[in-house]
């Protein structure tokens, strides 16, 4: 679990007491005090109502994990009303559609919103669904700019409600084995991280005219990732973006950046949407090194790496480190639902909420605003 900021501490830290049968733990608060809208059943809430916001391409990915977990979906709203119906039509829902979202809110009252809107809709979405007294779980990325971004953790934090963005890359079992081999001291401590993604990606959408298309709509997987398998956070980074000769995108689509981290680690990103040939996985092909060994893990297959075996010889002995088996109990969107339901149920508070994933989009950011400027860029805490 991703450490959390003294701030939400202080939101969401107290004692809590979610459980509904026995007395309550002395000193404990409840975990929402005024929300009567809570059903807890043998610890558990039962049937959660949610609202889905937004029913284009990636909806089709979130309605079979709600149906899975019998979240009770009350209504799809969409500028386009008719996308909504489309949706509930096609996933057999017994929701209602509606282009009014404030409305609609304000009538149903659901425990927590899905986020599936465009990231310039993020902000106004999701702080509409706060100030409504819903948790949300939203799209990455989380805004589309920083200052959107700092006003849905206020607006987190004003409302009391929770805001979580799915970075749905986090969720995978290959992740989870990176993520735990690196931090399980087998190669010591993490000295310098590496990611290359390199795919010719010919979408023909709005990514072809948008600036920065890389690193905005990209990168902020792989920047969600080294934070996630390393457990550091940016410091500064130094960035360069580019559109490569023969390019079929109007933005900036490569970019090289180094990024120092948290502990005085480096990370070297290389990237490119035009890369024709010898693709990388969509995940990046990464190697992590540290004080006595290094892990690689590209092209999607199970990690592996080598750590020190003795400390003589110009190349020192070396043995295989061991991988751990951790898996997760659900992939991409669904994993993401899952934290979602648990802190509803349980309290324990997601690993990509606001406050932990702000971090990951100021990286963004950061490198964006680097490029444009040709100097290093500091990253606030
Ligand atoms: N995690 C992933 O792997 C992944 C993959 C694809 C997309 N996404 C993210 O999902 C989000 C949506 O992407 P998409 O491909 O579904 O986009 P899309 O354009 O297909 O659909 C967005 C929908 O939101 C609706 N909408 C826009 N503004 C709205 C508002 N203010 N209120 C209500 N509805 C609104 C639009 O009418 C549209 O139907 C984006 O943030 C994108 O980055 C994530």
């Amino acid at each position: 679990m991703a450490s959390i900021p003294r701030q939400w501490v202080t939101f969401a830290g107290r004692r809590v007491n979610a459980a509904a049968e026995g007395p309550p733990e002395p000193g404990a608060e409840p975990l929402w005090p005024e929300d009567t809208r809570l059903r807890v059943s043998r610890g558990r809430m039962a049937g959660e109502r949610a609202v889905v916001v937004g029913a284009g391409g990636i909806s089709g990915a979130w309605f079979p994990p709600l149906k899975a977990e019998g979240v009770n979906i009350m209504a799809v709203v969409d500028l386009d009303i008719d996308a909504a119906r489309r949706r509930i039509a096609e996933f057999e829902l017994a929701a209602r559609p509606s282009s009014d979202l404030a409305g609609t809110l304000s009538e149903l009252q659901p425990d927590f919103v899905v986020d599936l809107t465009v990231p310039e809709a993020h902000c106004a979405v999701t702080c509409t669904a706060l100030e409504a007294g819903c948790h949300v779980i939203g799209e990455k990325p989380m805004a589309a700019s920083m200052d959107e971004a700092r006003q849905m953790v206020a607006a987190s934090e004003r409302t009391g409600r929770l805001y979580m963005v799915s970075q749905s890359r986090r969720w995978s079992a290959m992740h989870y084995l990176v993520r735990d081999v690196a931090r399980s001291g087998e190669i010591g401590d993490i000295t310098t991280m590496n990611c290359d993604f390199y795919i010719g990606a010919h979408f023909g959408g709005f990514r072809d005219d948008m600036p920065s298309p890389l690193v905005l709509d990209m990168s902020i997987h792989h920047f969600d990732l080294v934070r996630f398998f390393s457990g550091t956070d940016p410091v500064a980074v130094y960035a360069k973006e580019f559109d490569p000769k023969g390019s079929w995108y109007k933005g900036d689509v490569a970019a090289s950046c180094i990024f120092e981290m948290s502990g005085g680690v480096v990370f070297t990103y290389r990237g490119s949407w035009c890369a024709e040939g010898c693709h990388t996985s969509w995940n990046g092909d990464w190697r992590l090194v540290g004080d006595r060994g290094t892990v690689i893990f590209e092209k999607d297959r199970p990690p592996y790496g080598q750590t020190l075996a003795g400390d003589t010889g110009f190349h020192r002995p070396l043995r295989d480190v061991a991988v751990p088996h951790p898996q997760p109990r659900a992939e991409g969107m669904h994993g993401g639902l899952l934290e979602m339901l648990d802190y509803l149920r349980e309290g324990t508070v997601p690993q990509t909420e606001c406050h932990d994933n702000i971090r990951s989009l100021a990286m963004v950011f950061a490198a964006i605003e680097s490029a444009k400027l040709g100097q290093r860029v500091a990253i606030a805490s």
